[in-house]
């Protein structure tokens, strides 16, 4: 579906991704593990088309896709779940999602969409007219979940989801996450929780100094002796 090949990207002369390449199967969860400033945010926000790579290619389902504008990515069924939510506070939750229907391709099935994200997260149903900077964390990453849902992606990118959330919520989290992979979305999973990432993905890449060191099925790399000791604390 999403395949990454021989990505480069740079801040200035620095470098963040080197040579990146990976691929995801539609339909499978695909986990990215690395430590901070590893690259993990950077490769995803040049999937997302908001980072413009100085050399390789991304394409989906087919497609090159590097170097698009944003919202033609999102429009082609790609939605992410930035690092830090990014809701706005001031507009009610029923605003928030609104505007993840905003694209073309989700415009028609807004009410559908609404209904479906609803029955997934009904805390938001009881706070609809609530400003969302009034939520909780876990509300609000349920909201940013539920945006982003709105724009009926096939494929979702969750940077770092859990971060800041109490551990009952973190499992609450990966619920969803595993609910929506059981309805065959296909999803990019950046997180701290590396073990839990793992235990959901049918692959995974360990990106270091923005290269991919090590790939393999979530279950191969979760017995990894480097795996372990780096990012396990085995
Ligand atoms: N806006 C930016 N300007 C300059 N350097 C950046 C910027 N964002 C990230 N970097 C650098 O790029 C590297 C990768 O960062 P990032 O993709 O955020 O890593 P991760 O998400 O794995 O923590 C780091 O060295 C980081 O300091
Ligand atoms: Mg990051």
């Amino acid at each position: 579906m999403l395949s990454v090949t021989d990505l480069d990207l740079f801040y200035g002369d620095a470098r963040a991704l080197d040579g990146v390449s990976l691929a995801v199967e539609e339909g499978s969860t695909t986990a990215i593990v690395g430590a901070n400033g590893a690259g993990k945010t950077s490769l995803i926000r040049a999937i997302a088309g908001i980072l413009r790579p100085a050399a390789g290619s991304i394409r989906f389902r087919g497609r090159e896709i590097a170097g698009l504008p944003s919202h033609v990515v999102c429009d082609l069924g790609i939605g992410q779940v930035a690092e830090g939510r990014q809701i706005f506070p001031s507009l009610s939750v029923r605003e928030n999602l609104e505007m993840g229907a905003v694209i073309p391709r989700a415009r028609a099935d807004a009410g559908r969409s609404l209904a479906r994200v609803l029955s997934l997260f009904p805390r938001l149903e009881e706070r609809l007219g609530q400003a969302a900077g009034t939520l909780s964390g876990g509300e609000q990453q349920m909201l940013a979940i539920g945006r982003c849902l709105m724009g009926r992606p096939e494929l979702i990118m969750f940077d770092e989801p859990s971060l800041g959330l109490a551990p009952a919520l973190v499992q609450e989290l990966f619920r969803t996450i595993r609910t929506l992979a059981a309805e065959g979305m296909t999803i990019i999973l950046v997180e701290q929780n590396v073990a839990a990432s793992l235990k959901l993905a049918g692959r995974a890449y360990v990106l270091e100094n923005g290269r991919i060191v090590l790939s393999g099925t979530g279950a191969a790399l979760l017995d990894d002796p480097a795996v372990k000791q780096a990012y396990l604390g085995l």
